[in-house]
């Protein structure tokens, strides 16, 4: 009897957030973006998606789950049936795999709604495991075929410190690794996941509508970005994080300032996110240098990069200022998730902060804060192990 599957693997990809962002496109179909961008590429350990492949001769049709939901591949939306189309075109292996449908389950560890980063995640996953399937594993082929799915995405087939080089076409618009994830050990990144039920406009939406109405997107991509990518990989490159931080933060403000731009004007940052930002601005001048770099995607929640020995100082401020009350008036920290390690210092000092938050008029935001999520820079995308040698039956063909 021919053997039921031909191969079935897992992978987990990794999350990152862009300090110099991505906004606009040259080319929708391509996602090919109208300028460079760098990002970091965030611990798998604490956030990844996770994806599994099945190929089999028994299945009838191609199926995509996500978050237990099944997709509608079929559709002429469907940025994994590009993609999933481009990879057997681009595989060598015999036409009859090829032939063979698959299943693909998809599913994130943290919150999809959230708005964090999880579509790059999940489509550097789906051309990972599927590129893994098909025998493509150049990660520079996978960074192309990944950017078709989500532009982002295509950042995330790498661990460290990324630059996605815009490129002109679609064989030059590819990601590429500036340092590693051991580079900048002390370098970390709290996530603070913002409460907001308001239905975001979404990223690809955004960014054409700001191609369209906004005159300040292309002063930006062909002035500012240019300048302020040769800088900050200087600054990676020589750890200097006054210098990351400050053009980190005038990066997202001025991405937001697009936003502000459009027409109609689109907001994604909310009340908390505006205190998040006061708070850094005032920790960042009390020190005389920067200690925190605040940077927004296309939603509220704030992700904060920071040296490892500010992680307790600055957890401690902000569970201070976003206190969780429960139905009875009870009063709860925040909770912190992914890695503890100083992040809940109980003996930080954090008084004379307070003194100068308190008097610029920072105020307790209730419940406005969800949780926070502590985490580092990680690796690129990993097959799992302990599925790489199951049920890998070969067909008798
Ligand atoms: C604000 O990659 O989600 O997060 O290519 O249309 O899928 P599409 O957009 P997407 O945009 C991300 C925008 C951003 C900035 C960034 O990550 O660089």
């Amino acid at each position: 009897m021919a053997a039921q599957y031909y191969k079935i693997l897992t992978a987990k990809a990794p999350v990152n957030i862009a300090v110099i962002k991505y906004w606009g496109k040259s080319n929708e179909k391509l996602k090919l973006p109208i300028n460079d961008s760098l990002s970091g590429t965030l611990n798998l350990d604490d956030m990844c998606a996770t994806t599994t492949v099945a190929v089999s001769s028994t299945f009838q049709e191609d199926e995509l789950w996500l978050n237990q939901e099944k997709q509608d591949i079929e559709s002429a939306k469907s940025h994994a049936r590009v993609m999933l189309d481009e990879m057997r075109k681009l595989s060598k292996l015999s036409p009859k795999i090829l032939q063979y449908k698959v299943h693909i389950v998809s599913y994130n560890n943290f919150p999809t709604a959230a708005g964090l980063a999880s579509s790059a995640a999940g489509y550097a996953c789906l051309a990972y495991v599927l590129g893994h399937l098909y025998g493509i594993e150049d990660s520079t082929q996978l960074s192309r075929l990944a950017r078709m799915g989500s532009g982002s995405a295509c950042r995330s087939l790498f661990g460290g410190f990324v630059r996605w080089h815009k490129g002109h076409n679609h064989e030059t618009s590819i990601a590429s690794q500036i340092v590693n994830e051991t580079y900048w050990p002390e370098m970390k990144v709290l996530i603070c996941v913002i409460n907001d039920n308001k239905k975001d406009v979404s990223s690809s939406e955004g960014m054409l509508r700001s191609v369209q109405t906004s005159s300040l997107i292309s002063y930006r991509s062909e002035k500012i970005v240019p300048g302020r990518m040769d800088k900050i990989i200087d600054a990676i490159k020589k750890k200097d994080f006054d210098s990351f931080a400050e053009i980190t933060m005038q990066d997202s403000n001025q991405f937001h300032a697009i936003c502000l731009d459009s027409k109609p004007p689109i907001f994604y940052l909310n009340d908390a996110s505006r205190q998040i930002i006061k708070i850094c601005s005032i920790i960042n001048t009390h020190f005389g240098q920067n200690k925190v770099a605040y940077t927004f995607d296309a939603g509220p929640n704030a992700c904060v990069y920071l040296l490892e020995d500010f992680v307790p100082q600055f957890v401690k401020l902000i569970q201070q200022y976003f206190p969780i009350k429960d139905g009875l008036g009870n009063t709860k920290k925040l909770e912190i998730r992914g890695q503890q390690n100083g992040s809940t210092d109980l003996n930080t000092d954090i008084g004379s902060l307070v003194d100068q938050l308190q008097s610029a008029g920072i105020r307790d935001l209730v419940n406005s804060v969800s949780y926070l999520i502590s985490t580092s820079i990680g690796s690129g995308p990993k097959l799992v192990e302990d599925h790489m040698n199951d049920n890998i039956l070969e067909p008798q063909i």
